[in-house]
């Protein structure tokens, strides 16, 4: 056993515990610090009745204050939407075409629009527009379908070739490998190489011409510069949606390709449609 000296007058009270003359004091906490720590018990149990909070099987606790950050991200949208409302209400029943003529109008839908392009349309054509494979550019003047300003709201509203819109664009391109012997589909493909400025072989591309002329001129045209009306592209300016090299053109003659976009129609409103189509115009290919 240590030895402890015996207590003194003034001394601080001791819990009697004592470790090699060591003895543990028995201070009370101070009053603030007890009181804090009360109110955060209270104010803790307060929080968890008013606000979200224990979970349950597949939920949690609502709080009777009925708070939900999704509420709150509702409530937001809700409030940008009414105070978008007369400017989109303008944008949605002014002539198409002549909406670029007014800056303020025309300023709204085009960064409008960019927004509708990030959300809805950059996955399949690119964030900057430029495309991929299958997925044409937007930034260039090469149109499938037309690129002037009320061409490209009709391919936006409807899509093209999809089975959810009776109005959506659409061709179809057979696939010649069904109809052509492998012979003939070697030899257009020379003529479009040759058509193209790439690397033909003349002995093929001859006959390819007339292959062509018989098979291909009804969409594409007799000097192969494609018809906007049926989606043909243009085979003479090397922009090419699938490729260009004899591989995959030799590909595309085959089998033919059948892009497909969907309609924006249900999922878009009007004045979000022409934002968009607006945007798409100004990128530097609109006419
Ligand atoms: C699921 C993929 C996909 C999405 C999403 C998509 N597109 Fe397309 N888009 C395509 C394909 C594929 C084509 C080309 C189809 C063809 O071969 O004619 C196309 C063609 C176009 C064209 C016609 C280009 C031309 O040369 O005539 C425009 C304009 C266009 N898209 C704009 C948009 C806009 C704006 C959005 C967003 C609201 C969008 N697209 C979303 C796949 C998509
Ligand atoms: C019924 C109309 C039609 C006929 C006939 C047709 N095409 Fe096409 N062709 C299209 C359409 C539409 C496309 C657009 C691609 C798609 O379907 O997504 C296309 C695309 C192409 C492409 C791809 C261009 C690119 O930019 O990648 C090539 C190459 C092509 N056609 C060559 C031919 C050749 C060669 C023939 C004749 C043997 C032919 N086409 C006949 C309608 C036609």
């Amino acid at each position: 056993m240590s030895k402890v000296p015996p207590k003194q007058e003034g001394d601080p009270n001791t819990t009697g515990h004592t470790w090699d003359g060591i003895e543990e004091f028995d201070n009370p906490m101070p009053r603030w610090w007890l009181w804090t720590f009360y109110v955060t018990i209270i104010w803790g149990i307060g929080y968890t009745i008013a606000y979200p909070a224990w979970p349950l099987v597949s939920s949690a606790t609502a709080g009777l204050l009925g708070y939900s950050t999704r509420g709150e991200v509702a409530a937001e949208i809700a409030a940008v939407e009414e105070a978008n409302a007369g400017i989109n209400a303008q944008l949605a029943s002014a002539e198409l075409t002549e909406i670029s003529a007014n800056p303020e109008l025309n300023g709204y839908a085009v960064s409008a629009g960019a927004a509708v392009f990030r959300t809805w349309c950059a996955q399949c054509h690119g964030s900057g527009a430029a495309g991929f494979v299958g997925y044409p550019n937007l930034l260039d003047d090469d149109w499938l379908w037309g690129g002037d300003i009320e061409s490209i709201h009709t391919t936006i509203a409807h899509g093209i070739r999809n089975e959810e819109d009776d109005d959506a664009r659409y061709s179809e391109m057979p696939a010649f490998g069904e109809i052509l012997e492998p012979e003939e589909i070697s030899q257009v493909v020379n003529y479009v190489l040759e058509l193209s400025g790439g690397q033909a072989d003349a002995a093929l591309a001859g006959p390819g011409a007339e292959v062509f002329a018989d098979n291909c001129s009804a969409c594409h045209g007799e000097n192969g510069m494609g018809d906007r009306e049926q989606g043909a592209p243009n085979l003479t300016d090397a922009i090419w949606l699938y490729g260009g090299d004899a591989q995959a053109l030799t590909e595309t003659v085959t089998y033919s390709r059948y892009g497909v976009m969907p309609p924006w129609t249900q999922r878009l409103s009007e004045a979000e449609i022409r934002a968009v189509a607006l945007y798409v115009h100004q990128l530097g290919g609109g006419e």
